[in-house]
């Protein structure tokens, strides 16, 4: 079922909580994948009633972004959604997100907003925690499922829930990957056939970074630049990011003493990839 507007799905999920169930949300910019329908299974289990929200938030896009030629199909989102446990799609306008305009924002602050890809997008994870905030304020779940493929968002959230004493509890779901390693993600369809034989190269860096550490190699520089060095052995890779941090307080460390993010984002053409692999002792 798709609800679009604020008020229905206020209606609804107000019966089923008179009904005792439990609400279990998902929030996604839709174009769905296996990785996106492996949060919704996981929110199926775990909840009575599953929301899946499909909104590209404009907010999160800086203007030279891709917010227009985002991937969008809402029947074909509509099915997998349904097809993998969830009970209402809530598909609704920029104009009933913000119906007054944008005004009032949710902004974590601090390093862990301001490295990796708050670096390269200033304004996006304002935009992300603000839709976020927004989209659990209108849903009021018990539970909301979010992706490791983004590590730094998922920080941020479980951040912001915990400064601001939302009663939310958040999953944070393991990476789903194409066969040949390359992580799922809807900007994947942006990618030429010789670029997307090349993206493969995020994965393998990464994970010979972590057979290196795994090895003794607990040496931060010394890990990017091996990362690095692999990546650039794709000749249409141009990096934006190779780097590796506390996590989950994204603070600057030299040597891997305890868990680490090690976090990659590289432009192929006009298309930007991110990936990343936990490093622990
Ligand atoms: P979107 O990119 O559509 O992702 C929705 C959720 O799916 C996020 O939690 C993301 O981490 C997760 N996800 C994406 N690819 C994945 C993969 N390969 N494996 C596992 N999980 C994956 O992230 C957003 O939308 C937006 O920023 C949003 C949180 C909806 C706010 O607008």
């Amino acid at each position: 079922m798709i609800i679009t507007t604020v008020k229905e799905l206020r209606e609804y999920l107000g019966a089923q909580r008179t009904s005792g169930k439990s609400i279990g949300f998902v929030p996604t910019m839709g174009f769905l994948h296996e990785g996106h329908l492996s949060l919704i299974r996981r929110a199926k289990a775990e909840n009575d009633t599953v929301v899946v929200s499909d909104f590209v938030n404009p907010t999160q896009f800086a203007p030279n972004e891709d917010f227009e030629s985002y991937p969008r199909n809402i029947e074909r989102d509509e099915q997998l959604a349904t097809g993998a446990g969830a009970d209402v799609v809530f598909y609704p306008s920029a104009e009933e997100i913000y119906p007054r305009g944008s005004s009032t924002f949710v902004e974590v602050a601090g390093d862990i907003t301001r490295v990796l890809c708050g670096a390269s997008r200033p304004a996006h994870f304002k935009g992300v925690t603000t839709v976020v905030a927004i989209l659990f304020n209108i849903v009021q779940p018990r539970r909301a499922y979010f992706g490791q493929k983004d590590a730094q968002q998922a920080a941020i959230l479980i951040k912001m829930v915990a400064d601001l004493y939302m009663d939310i509890e958040l999953i944070v779901c393991p990476i789903v990957r194409e066969e040949d390693g390359l992580a799922m993600s809807s900007r994947n369809t942006y990618l030429s056939a010789t670029e997307r034989a090349q993206a493969v190269i995020l994965n393998k860096a990464l994970r010979e970074g972590q057979a290196a550490f795994e090895k003794g190699e607990d040496n931060v520089e010394k890990l990017i630049r091996q990362i690095t060095g692999k990546i650039n052995e794709a000749p249409l890779a141009c990096i934006d990011y190779v780097s590796i941090y506390a996590y989950p307080s994204l603070k600057t460390i030299e040597t891997v003493s305890d868990k680490a993010l090690a976090a990659v984002a590289v432009r192929f053409g006009k298309t930007r990839l991110i990936d990343n692999i936990i490093l622990e002792k």
